[in-house]
């Protein structure tokens, strides 16, 4: 065990004496967590092959499902990627910084476990002040995959990461929660059409009205475990997003919904589980249930996504046996949100 420094900052004007003690750490080959737009992210330095294992194993990550590089400068992807299609820069343009990760051909500059030996990289320029002064001040590109245990929901907080990695890791920015709370969207652009291999903070709406044609990969949404073979992007295959509690998703008209919710929910607590409900603001006064965590409305998708890994913790600290979880709308982050939802259930999906 090290002792894991916590270093707290505005997240608009962080205190610059702090940014550059995180930095130091990541010069040195340490471990920082620090706040993105998205979630929390935990950073070392991608050039360092000795760094980026300590990486995956503070995590416990597996090995062969590489994190994403963060860079400070829209410029510097032309140092990481062999080449960026033209239609790409514009892209770039218009979404970094930003919850938009992108798949290039990779350069030599990398060592090969900062990539998990693929010929790809993911890359992306986060939107947030914090993020980026770290990045800029250590002077090299940061990997940073999620700051939570692998397996587990992302750290919307420095809290959820002080849960998962207290003790493990060098240091945290504490810049306070998270603006959108589901991860980046990964977009791989070495395929044409461009391909979504996991949806998130970019919509697939806006990615569309930007490049015409967008595939989405099987997996964004999928209501199955798809053959391991199949994986296009590799974190599709590992385990995601779940909570300790057994999570059961319900999908269909919002009145069966409830009604099938209910229904679960007395079956569980008949077997002495101890049940929580996701619900939303429209619908969480209708369980007879303990523990009844809300969303948001349902009309604001992005509330949704901000409180969604949040509230699978909550139910965790509270010893929840049983999570009964409704589905939302997919447009918009919705689709994000089902996809981790989805993911978080195992695919243990009941359909009214
Ligand atoms: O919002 C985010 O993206 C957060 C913050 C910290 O930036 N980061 C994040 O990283 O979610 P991570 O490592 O937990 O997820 C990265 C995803 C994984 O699904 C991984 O498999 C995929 O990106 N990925 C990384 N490199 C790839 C590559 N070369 N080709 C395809 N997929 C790749
Ligand atoms: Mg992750």
């Amino acid at each position: 065990m090290k002792e894991t420094i916590l270093l707290k900052v505005d997240p608009v004007e962080p205190d610059l004496s702090k940014i550059h003690r995180a930095a130091n750490l990541i010069k040195s080959g340490g471990l920082v967590a620090f706040p993105t737009e998205t979630v929390y992210g935990l950073g070392a330095d991608a050039l360092n092959a000795n760094a980026v294992v300590a990486l995956f194993e503070a995590k416990k990550r597996p090995m062969d499902n590489p994190p994403i590089v963060h860079i400070g400068d829209l410029k510097d992807v032309n140092k990481l990627a062999a080449f960026v299609p033209s239609q790409i820069e514009d892209l770039i343009e218009e979404f970094w910084p930003g919850p938009l990760t992108l798949v290039f051909k990779r350069s030599d500059l990398v060592p090969a476990v900062t990539v998990a030996g693929l010929e790809t990289i993911a890359v992306r320029m986060p939107k947030h002040e914090v993020a980026l002064s770290l990045i800029r001040e250590s002077g090299c590109p940061i990997s940073a995959p999620s700051a939570n245990l692998s397996g587990k929901p992302s750290p919307t907080t420095a809290d959820h990461v002080l849960d998962d990695l207290n003790g493990r890791i060098d240091a945290i920015l504490d810049g306070g929660p998270t603006q959108i709370g589901v991860e980046s969207t990964v977009l791989d652009v070495t395929v044409d059409p461009p391909t979504v291999l996991r949806p998130g903070g970019t919509s697939v709406e806006a990615l569309k009205k930007s490049l015409g044609r967008v595939r989405l990969h099987a997996h964004v949404e999928a209501e199955k475990e798809h053959e391991s073979g199949t994986a296009r992007s590799p974190g599709m295959k590992h385990k995601h997003y779940a909570p300790r509690a057994k999570l059961v998703l319900v999908e269909g008209p919002l009145s069966a919904v409830v009604e099938k919710v209910n229904e679960l929910a007395g079956t569980y607590k008949a077997e002495g589980s101890r049940v929580g409900v996701l619900a939303t603001d429209e619908t969480a006064s209708k369980y007879e249930v303990a523990t009844v965590l809300s969303m948001g409305s349902r009309f604001n998708l992005e509330t949704i996504a901000r409180n969604l890994f949040a509230s699978l913790r909550k139910f965790d600290s509270e010893s929840i046996d049983v999570i009964i979880a409704e589905s939302v709308p997919i447009d918009g982050l919705g689709l994000a949100v089902m996809n981790r939802l989805r993911k978080a259930s195992g695919y243990n999906i009941v359909k009214v």
